[in-house]
């Protein structure tokens, strides 16, 4: 009886064997034929929904998905080709979780939605995305933790449908996974109060000190879940939280010389081998990689190497002036504003970003023409600007990464009504789509500004890939538009206070 149920009820992955796994003579004998099964206790009452197949939208994925489906359609065998994934899809099925005094039930999740690549031997492809992109759930359906729901993968011509396929390909497949010490059962909150008892820390101050913690890792809205519903960003943000909490004096990290070092076994690894990274370091995914996948909400997103992403959804060249004068006073503060219209007037652009100690920007491409003319002016001009130097970079993979994260976010934020809190300087909050870029302030159309005002919010990417705001430009007038008295003045002037206004120009 105790054997039936450790194979029936699901485990941390939501696997368990079929009902009369017993009858099926490869449970016995070790080949073929076994069947798994995913879901809660409850999960008999309904069926997996499959998802419906989407095509991809950048052109580069869909030739990578053609030439997979090409081969799959006449059977060839590309013996460089180590892993050849066919359209994934990976469901979790609903759940039915009965809690002391009432059920609450779960409906399914399709978290990766159809996934197409063929990774050839020599190469590391690495897979980048934010939270819950769904890159742990692909890594999980290639090694067997956690069994596809629909496509499958071929791994050195095995499949993992089958499990035959999947026992071979265990034998050949070599899997480093982050592990985090945690307890399935506990919350985050727990964990915490557990540890800082254990650090010794006085009782009077562990509330307040999870609370900060909680928050400091972002973790504050989901610190009664259970660690087991966490995605794997949500637990390293727990261990590191736990590290942290009790203020230690001394605290461990892998150090830049220590990951050189992975950095150049995981290189020589690559021969006569594939090799799939996920990662949330750009600069990692940059130095390593081969060809990059970047996936968001379970989809591909973009497929090819650094340099071809960048040249395609990089937002241009990075430009960083920093200033002499750091301080605030009036004649610093008038520099500045003379080298923001500056930008404004020979570029058209707006400041990415600003402190005290610089300035920078993002030329688009589209005036990269202009260029020479433009910097061979502002040298001339340092000293009337307060310029102490100005640096021109290409732009990074975090860019593209933050483009099309922001891209995903944004499809998305609509369907999951996905809002944050944008603080003003005035102290104003509004709550905005994740991802937006440009946001009107409502009730900011006054006699003097009849367009009202808007900004320019600056998106970053935290430690565990997630959109986060790192900050706005300063409050500017709304340029006026043919469509402005039609749709937009109504919201500015009595739109709901605490939203922002999306602008989409
Ligand atoms: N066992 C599960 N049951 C239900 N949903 C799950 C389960 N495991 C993961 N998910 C959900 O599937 C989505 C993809 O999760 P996954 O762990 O693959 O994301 P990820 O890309 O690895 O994210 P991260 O960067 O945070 O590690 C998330 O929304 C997550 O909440
Ligand atoms: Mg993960």
């Amino acid at each position: 009886m105790a054997i039936y149920l450790d194979n029936r009820i699901p485990n941390s992955y939501g696997v368990r064997k079929s009902t009369f796994y017993f009858l099926n003579p490869g449970y016995w004998t070790g080949k073929g034929g076994n069947t798994i099964e995913e879901g809660g206790i409850f999960s008999f009452l309904r069926s997996i929904p499959q998802v419906q197949p989407k095509t991809p939208d950048d052109e580069d994925v869909l030739e990578e998905e053609n030439i997979v489906k090409r081969q799959v359609k006449e059977d060839l065998v590309d013996p460089d080709v180590v892993v050849q994934i066919r359209g994934l899809t990976k469901t979790y099925p609903g759940k039915i979780e009965i809690g002391c005094c009432k059920c609450t039930r779960k409906s399914h999740f399709h978290a990766v939605k159809g996934l197409w690549v063929n990774i050839p031997k020599g190469q590391l492809f690495c897979l980048l995305g934010p939270n819950g992109a769904g890159k742990t759930t692909t890594i999980n359906c290639l090694t067997g933790i956690s069994p596809a729901t629909g496509g499958d993968a071929l791994v050195h011509g095995h499949s993992i449908r089958s499990s035959v396929g999947m026992s071979s390909i265990q034998k050949l497949i070599g899997v480093c996974p982050q592990f985090d010490v945690l307890w399935d059962a506990l919350s985050a909150e727990e964990h915490l109060y557990l540890f800082a008892n254990i650090k010794g820390m006085p009782v009077a101050s562990i509330k307040l000190a999870v609370e900060k913690s909680l928050a400091e890792v972002k973790l504050t809205y989901a610190a009664k879940g259970r660690a087991s519903g966490y995605s794997g960003g949500m637990k390293r943000c727990l261990s590191l939280a736990i590290a942290l909490i009790g203020d230690p004096k001394l605290t461990t990290g892998t150090d830049p010389i220590n990951r050189k070092h992975v950095w150049d076994i995981i290189d020589n690894a690559k021969k006569g081998r594939a090799i799939i990274l996920t990662t949330h370091s750009m600069e990692e995914a940059d130095i390593l990689s081969d060809r990059i996948g970047i996936v968001a909400k379970g989809t591909l997103r973009c497929i090819g190497n650094s340099m071809q992403l960048k040249s395609k959804f990089g937002s241009g060249l990075i430009t960083n002036v920093s200033f002499s004068e750091t301080n605030t006073t009036d004649a610093a503060e008038s520099c500045r504003l003379a080298l923001r219209k500056f930008f404004k007037h020979h570029l058209n652009v707006m400041p990415k970003e600003e402190t005290k100690y610089f300035i920078s920007y993002v030329i688009p491409r589209k005036e990269e023409r202009n260029l020479r003319k433009f910097f061979t002016e502002l040298k001339e001009r340092k000293k009337e600007f307060g310029i102490s130097d100005i640096q021109l970079n290409l732009t990074t993979l975090e860019d593209v990464f933050l483009n099309v994260a922001k891209k995903a976010a944004l499809e998305n934020a609509a369907d999951e009504n996905n809002m944050t809190t944008l603080v003003l300087e005035s102290g104003k909050s509004l709550l905005i789509p994740v991802g937006v870029e440009k946001i009107g302030i409502p009730g900011s159309v006054t006699p003097q500004n009849l367009s009202g005002l808007m900004v320019v919010v600056h998106w970053g990417q935290d430690s565990d890939g997630n959109l986060c705001i790192t900050g706005h430009s300063a409050e500017m007038p709304i340029p006026v538009r043919d469509d402005f008295s039609s749709s937009l003045a109504p919201s500015l002037l009595k739109g709901n206070p605490g939203h922002g206004i999306v602008l989409d120009f």
